[in-house]
């Protein structure tokens, strides 16, 4: 730290001590779909910035918020602003894969250090990926490939798929067939409605004419609510296995899904059952902060951003002048999440999962939660073949 402060000179040295706030730029939704997912990453970094007192290394942290609106000319016009009028040190966000790969050229060409905290697109790990992008969420592929395999070997080989009709639904339902098919499995169709449908009848008539055994499913914030429940009430829930990506029954929802969503069995990196010492003390500080809240998969991946960030600055002793310096500082980063032990993948930037989790919810004591019944370690993106350019 000391060699950190020492090459970044004088003025740094004072802005460092006293300086202006070190501004982070939030692109997320705060109205639409998924607007719960936007509550939940805000409410975990607020938490984490408060126990810092919302100073690190002598700098204010100031929160600069936008809502994307879920649209993504409105997501890119909050990112132009945020980097050319605000001059934000430091950009995070979005939730929508499609408000990503709008906002990655902007990011890349302005040198602008982005740490996406949900969007999953998995190009972003790949033929897109940029050295100023680092990703604490997932990528697309993350949660979904390690279910194939284990759905064929457990549940079924006959499989009907169904997500919304956008770059996340396409990509986490290309990544389970990746495993699903070598294992066996038969998709005996995919559908893809709207995203932000609201009657989802005329599929649940396709899935239980489709003679398929199980259904594969990725819906997230109020489009998880309607499918789950709407599921439930056509009778399709006993006959016809439900299984998903992790955000179909994430805590954000299952107050909401209720019982309709009991035995719908999930693969996600986290839960907050997970019996670590800091996701222990994260559960307990979230739910004392925001009226008793579960945190879920948003809220772990808002608290490990502000960790990052946090963890950062303090590095190079608030000297966020050196861009470069701050690059190689964050791919570094390693510590106790509530997920695991945080690391990130050199050649990408996207977190490596310590375990993506086969959960199945159940009335556990306290109430409905995600339970997880197998995991898999170490899950990584494929990507391999960016060269990072600067
Ligand atoms: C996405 O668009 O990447 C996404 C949105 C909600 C949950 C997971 C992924």
């Amino acid at each position: 730290m000391a060699a950190a402060s020492a090459a970044a000179g004088p003025w740094v040295r004072r802005a460092g001590a006293q300086g202006a706030p070190v501004k982070i730029g939030l692109v997320l939704p705060y109205t639409g779909v998924y607007a719960v997912l936007g509550e939940s990453i805000t409410q975990a970094m607020e938490l984490v910035f408060a126990r810092e007192n919302w100073t690190v290394a002598g700098r204010k942290i100031e929160m600069i918020k936008e809502d994307d609106e879920m649209k993504p000319p409105v997501g890119i016009r909050k990112t132009e602003k945020l980097i050319d009028s605000d001059k934000v040190d430091i950009l995070t966000g979005p939730v929508h894969s499609g408000i990503l790969m709008g906002m990655r050229d902007k990011v890349h060409n302005s040198k602008t250090i982005l740490i996406v905290s949900n969007a999953g697109a998995d190009a972003i790990s790949r033929e897109r990926c940029s050295r100023w992008i680092f990703r604490t969420s997932f990528s697309n592929w993350q949660p979904c490939q390690p279910m194939g395999g284990w759905v064929a070997k457990n549940v079924s080989k006959e499989v009907f798929q169904i997500a919304p009709n956008y770059q996340a639904g396409k990509d986490m339902m290309a990544a389970f067939r990746e495993t699903f098919v070598p294992a066996g499995g038969k998709v005996v169709a995919e559908d893809y409605p709207k995203l932000g449908e609201t009657d989802y009848a005329p599929y649940l008539t396709k899935i239980k004419q489709s003679g398929a055994k199980a259904v594969f499913a990725f819906f997230s914030g109020s489009d998880a609510v309607n499918f789950v429940k709407q599921y439930d009430q056509f009778g399709l829930k006993q006959s016809i296995k439900l299984t998903g990506a992790g955000f179909l029954t994430e805590p954000d929802v299952l107050p909401a899904q209720g019982s309709s969503a009991l035995g719908v069995v999930t693969g996600h990196f986290y839960t907050p059952l997970l019996d670590n010492p800091t996701n222990q003390r994260f559960v307990k500080e979230f739910r004392d902060k925001f009226g008793g809240k579960m945190p879920d998969g948003f809220a772990c991946q808002g608290y490990d951003t502000a960790e990052v960030i946090v963890r950062a600055l303090k590095a190079v002793n608030g000297n966020t002048q050196d861009k470069d310096k701050l690059v190689e500082v964050i791919a570094k980063l390693e510590f106790d999440s509530p997920r695991g032990r945080f690391r990130f993948d050199q050649k990408t930037h996207n977190v490596i999962q310590p375990f993506i989790y086969v959960r199945e919810v159940k009335e556990v004591a306290g109430g409905i939660n995600n339970v997880p019944i197998d995991k898999v370690a170490d899950v990584k993106d494929p990507g391999t073949g960016c060269t990072l350019p600067a």
